[in-house]
């Protein structure tokens, strides 16, 4: 929570997330549970592994984006049935809900499953159980990004995509569109070029993480070379202002991740973020939470140190609201209903204002 006079305004505004990796969403509690329940070994060399306390004490402590990722494929190894994918997807839509998300378009990294002996298909059965529910039990609507991993062969990602095209979850809505994640500096976006050409043709959604801690060539080459249709983190898009001008003008849509920047050390304070920056060049953004069980922050911390750190206007805010909604990939239908209610927030919060 905030200190901010903005705070009850941020609280129940309604929120779009559209940078999440229900992985990233594995609390060290979770982790444990299900580590007895699956008889899965946790590192005995690691003193973090311990306790869920140490293990979060730890998590403190990252000390870059794959020191955190070293973390995160261990976690990912407790996850074994579809039972455990789909708490670990409740979990989240829960906690969403009561931050006021209502629309959240999440990531999973099938490989980090499949490489481990868990067929994709369990994967998505876990997860899709607990979209239903949470639609059901929350009104929360999602959809489901299926990343690959760049420090992998090019031919796995390839495999999976294959797979998931066989069993028609991109024809079918089950799969909303693609994105690229894990170590980013070394693995440019063009390894994956014939994928996302692929997927083009398909008009399979397209997303990468790019100028996390790669420069902004990687931001350009995932644009160029792989017709992304938005970017994940983007932060050093600043650097090039050029650049940031034709993002501005194709509205291609910036998924921002503050705290994860400040815990992986891509800034040193959220202060160095580009936010007013991309606010006074008219680059649309999202405020989002990445691996919110890893770094200590689910969406709503985000929006309150954005507002700490930046102090915004509720027009702003409104602005911000609007082009996550307009940038989302679900639905006109659902679109136009999210943009009536954030108008109703807007109109009923300047009223008793
Ligand atoms: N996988 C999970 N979180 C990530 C991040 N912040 N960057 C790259 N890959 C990730
Ligand atoms: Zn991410």
């Amino acid at each position: 929570m905030c200190k901010t006079s903005l705070h009850p305004f941020l609280k129940a505004l309604p929120k779009c997330e559209q940078h999440l990796h229900l992985e990233g969403s594995l609390s060290p509690e979770l982790l444990f549970r299900l580590a007895a329940l699956n008889n899965v070994a946790l590192p005995t060399s690691d003193p973090a592994f311990e306790s869920p306390a140490s293990l979060l004490a730890r998590y403190e402590r990252f000390t870059s984006l794959d020191d955190f990722l070293h973390y995160y494929f261990i976690g990912n190894s407790v996850l074994l049935t579809a039972n455990d994918f789909e708490s670990l997807a409740y979990e989240y839509f829960t906690r969403a809900h009561g931050d006021g998300v209502v629309h959240a378009e999440v990531f999973f990294d099938p490989q980090g499953h499949t490489t481990r002996g868990i067929a994709y298909a369990i994967v998505v059965e876990g997860f899709t159980r607990a979209q239903a529910r949470a639609e059901k039990d929350f009104g929360i609507t999602s959809k489901l990004i299926l990343c690959f991993l760049r420090h992998l062969p090019v031919m796995d990602a390839d495999n999976i995509f294959k797979e998931a095209d066989a069993l028609g979850h991109f024809s079918n809505g089950t799969v909303v569109g693609i994105g690229l994640d894990s170590s980013e500096a070394g693995f440019p976006p063009e390894l994956f070029r014939d994928i996302y050409a692929t997927a083009a043709t398909k008009n399979i959604r397209r997303t990468a993480h790019a100028g996390e801690e790669g420069d902004a060539s990687y931001i350009s080459r995932s644009i160029d070379l792989c017709g992304v249709q938005r970017i994940d983190h983007g932060i050093r898009l600043a650097d090039n202002p050029l650049l940031m001008k034709r993002v501005a003008e194709e509205k291609i849509l910036v998924t921002m991740c503050p705290i994860s920047n400040v815990k992986l050390r891509c800034v040193n304070e959220l202060k160095d973020l580009p936010i007013r920056t991309f606010l006074d060049n008219g680059v649309r953004f999202s405020i989002n939470s990445d691996d919110p069980a890893y770094f200590g922050g689910y969406i709503q911390d985000n929006y309150c140190a954005v507002q700490e750190a930046f102090g915004l206007s509720v027009v702003e805010w409104g602005g911000i609201a609007k082009a996550a909604i307009e940038g989302s990939w679900c639905e006109d239908a659902r679109k136009m209903t999210m943009l009536k209610s954030i108008e109703e927030y807007l109109t009923k919060f300047e009223a008793q204002a």
